[in-house]
């Protein structure tokens, strides 16, 4: 496993990603809330660049007195990436598809050091 810098946090605005390439892999590296994610940017649907999609978060049904739908929110705590091709959603948190935990975008280690990203892969 080799360690890969990627650049330092103050350029990676939160909210913002950054492509990388490391070891014939391309990655990217998602800064969202103080935390620092590392993904393939490949989706296993049909290999869409996942992680240049648009991140959202998790639509909540709101659900009123007697059962009846009343509106709908959102979870600000379950942000998701949609690839850019058809859509598909994944978490943030973990890589796995909103509805098929078996999808997964592949998930790589990430460390913060002396205002540095470092990516294990
Ligand atoms: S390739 Fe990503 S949703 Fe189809």
């Amino acid at each position: 496993m080799a360690e890969h810098f990627v650049c330092n946090i103050s350029e990676l605005a939160d909210g913002s990603v950054r492509i990388f390439e490391g070891e014939g892999l391309e990655i990217g590296v998602i800064h969202h809330s103080g935390t620092v994610y590392a993904y393939q940017n490949l989706c296993p649907h049909q290999g869409g660049p996942a992680c240049e999609g648009l991140r959202i978060p998790q639509v909540v049904d709101v659900i009123g007195k007697g059962g009846v739908f009343v509106g709908q929110t959102f979870d600000e705590d379950d942000m998701h990436i949609v690839c850019p091709w058809h859509g598909y959603e994944y978490h943030l948190s973990s890589g796995e598809h909103v509805c098929n935990a078996a999808l997964k975008l592949r998930k790589f280690d990430v460390e913060t050091r002396e205002g540095g990203i470092y990516v294990k892969i």
